[in-house]
């Protein structure tokens, strides 16, 4: 390999590590900030869906619907919260939730 060639693939390399850490970064989506939904709803109970399973009234949605860092597939949850609160119901910047 001459010298050029050589220092082209160094930078391939390094501009493929750059982008695994991006993804990995991002996987799951942009991060929620602390206490995401409780800022907005303090009585969990009144945005409990009514077709949910049993898990009594009190308790934080994002205890059970924690993101998956291993995916950033929209699950059914992500896709509710988003089309509630970008026009169904309300319409919020992201910054309402993600922290960045
Ligand atoms: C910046 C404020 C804010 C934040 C943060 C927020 N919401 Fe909301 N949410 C609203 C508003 C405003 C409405 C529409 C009025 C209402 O229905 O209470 C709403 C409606 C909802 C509804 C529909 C309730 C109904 O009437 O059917 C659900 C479910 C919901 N939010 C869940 C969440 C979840 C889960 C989170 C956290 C991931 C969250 N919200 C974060 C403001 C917020
Ligand atoms: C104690 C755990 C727990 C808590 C707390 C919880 N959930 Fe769930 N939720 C589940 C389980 C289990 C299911 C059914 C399996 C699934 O779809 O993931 C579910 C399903 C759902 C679904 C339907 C998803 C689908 O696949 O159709 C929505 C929407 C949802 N939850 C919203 C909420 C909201 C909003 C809150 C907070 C007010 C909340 N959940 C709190 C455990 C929980
Ligand atoms: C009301 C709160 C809320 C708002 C506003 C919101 N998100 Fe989300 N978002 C969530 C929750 C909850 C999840 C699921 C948990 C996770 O993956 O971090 C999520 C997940 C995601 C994901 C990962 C894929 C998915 O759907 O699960 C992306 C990408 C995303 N949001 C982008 C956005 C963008 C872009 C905006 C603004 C246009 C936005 N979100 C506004 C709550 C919100």
């Amino acid at each position: 390999m001459n010298s050029l060639k050589k220092a082209a693939f160094i930078a391939c390399v390094i501009m493929l590590a750059y982008a695994m850490v991006g993804t990995a970064v991002l996987a799951g989506g942009p991060p929620l900030k602390d206490n995401a939904c409780g800022v907005c709803h303090q009585d969990y109970g009144t945005i409990m869906p009514k077709e949910h399973p049993d898990v009594g009234k009190g308790v934080a949605c994002m205890t059970c619907h924690a993101p998956d860092p291993a995916g950033n597939e929209a699950t059914k949850f992500s896709t509710g919260v988003h089309t509630i609160h970008q026009g169904a119901k309300t319409k919020l910047d992201c910054s309402a939730c993600h922290a960045r």
